[in-house]
């Protein structure tokens, strides 16, 4: 099977060819000739589907796009769909890390037991009649009171996955992180998926 994948993220497009490879599908790049969509929806599956839907009209072939956000219960699950704008439009990922930090002390959440979170991932692959498949990937932990670690990208640093024994995601090899994060197992679900039909 063929399919377009929405990311321009050389790292992304990796692993979700790396895991779709199980299942015999060949990852084509996005043309140039495609512009990127404004990902405006208020979810991450009405952003998934935006960009998936834009590429499988785009080309006539089925598409996969992702969307990833960072619940945090201390502060009513922000920033969830705004996680790559939270500290503003063109935030980087410093300054959203600060901004995190800075509404997580302002709550008066500094225990770690108040500090709950996780990463959630939404996948989907849209073929031009309009089927869709849906799967979802989840990754549970907390945000850690400082940075540590130099590895992986966003709000790695500062999030610390339950199954790693207080380690954060930015102190993982990405093959340990891709084994439990959630892109990894929206990936994987949906490869089961595919695999299956
Ligand atoms: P995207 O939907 O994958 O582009 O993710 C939106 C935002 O969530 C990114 O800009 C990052 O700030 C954050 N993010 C997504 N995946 C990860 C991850 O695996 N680790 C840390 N931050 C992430």
């Amino acid at each position: 099977m063929r399919l377009m994948c929405a990311s321009a993220n050389p790292d992304k497009v990796a692993e979700i060819a790396e895991i779709l490879a199980s299942c015999d599908v060949e990852l084509l790049a996005r043309p140039d000739s495609v512009p990127e969509v404004i990902e405006d929806a208020d979810t991450l599956e009405g952003n998934a589907r935006l960009k998936a839907a834009a590429l499988a009209d785009a080309t006539g072939l089925p598409a996969v796009a992702d969307d990833t956000g960072l619940e945090v219960d201390a502060l009513g699950g922000a920033p969830g769909v705004w996680s790559a704008r939270y500290a503003g439009e063109n935030a980087s990922y410093e300054d959203n890390i600060d901004r995190l930090l800075a509404e997580l002390e302002a709550s008066g959440a500094n225990e770690a037991a108040q500090r709950n979170a996780r990463f959630r991932t939404v996948v989907i692959v849209r073929w031009p009649d309009g089927r869709e498949i849906v799967v979802d990937g989840v990754c549970a932990g907390t945000i850690t009171a400082e940075r540590r670690g130099d590895s992986g990208f966003g709000y790695d640093p500062v999030f610390a996955p339950d199954e790693a024994g207080g380690r954060t995601f930015a102190e993982m090899q990405p093959v340990q992180k891709h084994a439990i994060s959630h892109r990894g197992r929206a990936l994987r679900a949906l490869a089961d998926t595919l695999g299956t039909q």
